[in-house]
């Protein structure tokens, strides 16, 4: 690794910054930039209808400021703002916000496509580093501060000249986080004089980390001493725009909060150039999560999960902060058990630990974004009968007998060779359930007449009607209770194998009035000297028994 050819980014010369004191403690006005540079970085960027319909979805999150396209760099964008706007799909509370470089035909054609827009933003960049200045330009600093500062003044007239106000007016210094902080200062002075007075909501500037190059503390540096230098703070709101090349946008712009920022910009889940933009969801669910109102709601997470992967063509993380489809997921036994103990802990004001939710391992309650916790077992090869018995007792209340065990064992097994890596409980439950539970086949118990018993220690003796096939079979039988009586009737039938009925139990599931029952049979066949077993599951807990009995019969027939 060829570390020598970095250099450590150059600290700020901020003294006695006060940011590390601070404590956020409301919201940020949030602007998503889903539709403009979040769009512009897809692989596929959104159809017109597409489009129309993440709109909405960030209006039901509740953005009150939506940038909505380049509309001077393309006639879609340029076509989609013309539709908001003439449909009349812009809610009185929501402003639109359009970007545009700062040359003339540009903002011209930006200005064009708002007519008639109630309130909206005119977004402007400049690129204000030397490395983009010098090389990509050839410009010097004054000549970068001139375009600044023209593009400023043709945006005023321009919007005079089309009568269209009242607009807001966005600058950013592109590149900001890597440009000289004096020079950035002086330029955005310039910019708000040659804008004029405003009020604070209609002047923003935004100051990019158009690439993250910094740690995050150095960023908040950046806004704090921007914040002592600038003299307008009355009139201006201060943006921050963070990308994530280094993963840590999310951080850089929380502290950045810290440090005076009050208006932050960033797409739903990151989307955007490189490795994306500030992820929106992640920083305001951080917030509410510390007990802040955000404004946004995002108490249906799985449906915006779903408008947006679709919207995009990209799949949300599994882990991805919130929402991902394993963030609520526990794994570990460990974990599992503490988070069950946490949930027993709710006392009976709702509250855990003395407030509305504190559990371990489960930062905030998913039910508040639409998830539920979900412990997630995980049976693989290695995990053997008794893993697999564990596993039926712990999650379901279902007590294998002992001598059953290596049966169910080998079931699981047989799957996993055939199906490779691993099942979860649910998986376990149906491979249990759909080999061994209430299994039909070639015997049916028809009827049956239950009598006392016979007067000879037997407690009572059953008639039954069995069903083979398409004939049926009036037997007899006694014994100490149903299952050994109707045992003692099937093997006076000669068309049932010979057996010995071995192993028997029984149980209830839950606790509640409509708990089921489940019993367990062990049948040992005469011949190979096989014991077979068979489990019922009913609501009466003699049928449960009998169904286990008939289960246990109808396996021998499909077990060699
Ligand atoms: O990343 C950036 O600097 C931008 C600007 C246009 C604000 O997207
Ligand atoms: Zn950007």
């Amino acid at each position: 690794m060829k570390y020598p050819k970095y250099v450590y980014p150059q600290p700020i010369p901020l003294k006695k910054r006060k940011w590390p004191e601070h404590q956020i403690t409301q919201a940020p006005v949030w602007t998503s930039v889903d539709l403009r540079d979040g769009n512009q970085a897809l692989p596929i960027p959104m159809d017109p209808e597409t489009k129309l319909s993440y709109f909405k979805l960030l209006v039901k999150i509740g953005f009150k400021e939506i940038e909505v396209g380049f509309p001077s760099a393309s006639q879609d964008d340029f076509d989609f703002v013309r539709t908001l706007i003439e449909q009349d799909m812009v809610p009185d509370d929501v402003r639109i916000s359009v970007l545009t470089q700062a040359r003339k035909h540009l903002i011209d054609k930006t200005v064009e496509s708002l007519k008639g827009a109630k309130n909206p933003i005119i977004h402007c960049y400049v690129a204000t580093s030397d490395l983009h200045g010098k090389f990509v330009f050839g410009r010097e600093r004054n000549q970068v501060k001139q375009m600044a500062v023209g593009g400023t003044q043709m945006i005023k007239d321009a919007v005079a000249a089309a009568g269209i106000g009242p607009v807001g007016y966005e600058f950013s210094p592109e590149e900001f986080s890597d440009s000289d902080l004096d020079f950035v200062v002086d330029l955005c002075k310039s910019v708000k004089e040659t804008w004029g007075p405003s009020a604070k909501q209609d002047f923003i500037l935004n100051l990019p980390a158009t690439v993250e190059r910094r740690p995050p503390n150095q960023y908040a540096d950046m806004i704090e001493y921007f914040c002592n230098e600038y003299p307008y703070l009355d009139e201006t709101s201060i943006s921050v725009h963070a990308h994530n090349d280094q993963g840590c946008a999310v951080a850089a712009t929380e502290l950045s909060l810290l440090a005076g920022a009050e208006r932050v910009e960033g797409t739903i889940f990151g989307h955007g150039e490189r490795t994306g933009n500030l992820d929106i969801s992640t920083i305001a669910l951080n917030l509410y999560s510390r007990g802040i109102d955000t404004g946004l709601d995002f108490s249906d997470m799985p449906e915006v999960v779903k408008i947006v992967e679709n919207a995009s063509g990209i799949e949300v993380h599994p882990r991805h902060p919130y929402a991902g489809q394993l963030v609520f997921t526990a794994f570990s036994g460990s974990h599992q058990d503490a988070i069950r103990k946490g949930i027993d802990s709710k006392d009976k004001t709702g509250n855990f630990f003395k407030q509305g939710w504190k559990v371990p391992y489960l930062h905030i309650d998913p039910a508040d974004v639409g998830r539920a916790y979900e412990k997630l077992i995980r049976i693989n090869s290695q995990s053997g009968k008794g893993g697999v018995a564990y596993i039926l007792e712990k999650e379901f209340g279902i007590f294998a007998p002992k001598q059953m065990q290596p049966e169910i064992g080998a079931m699981v097994q047989d799957h996993l060779d055939v199906n490779g890596g691993e099942i979860g409980a649910s998986e376990l439950l149906e491979i249990f359930t759909s080999n061994f539970v209430n299994i039909e086949g070639r015997y049916t118990l028809d009827s049956m007449d239950r009598k006392a018993g016979n007067g000879q220690g037997d407690d009572i003796s059953v008639d039954i009607v069995l069903d083979i096939d398409t004939s049926k079979f009036k037997l007899s039988g006694h014994g100490n209770g149903p299952i050994s009586a109707i045992t003692h009737a099937l093997q006076n039938c000669p068309e049932v194998p010979d057996f010995v009925l071995e192993d028997f139990s029984e149980r209830t599931l839950g606790r509640d009035a409509n708990a089921k029952a489940i019993a367990f049979v062990g049948i040992r066949r005469k011949g190979d000297g096989k014991l077979i077993y068979g489990a019922g599951e009913h609501s009466n807990i003699d049928r449960a028994a009998l169904n286990a009995l008939f289960s246990a019969l109808n396996r021998t027939l499909i077990i060699d």
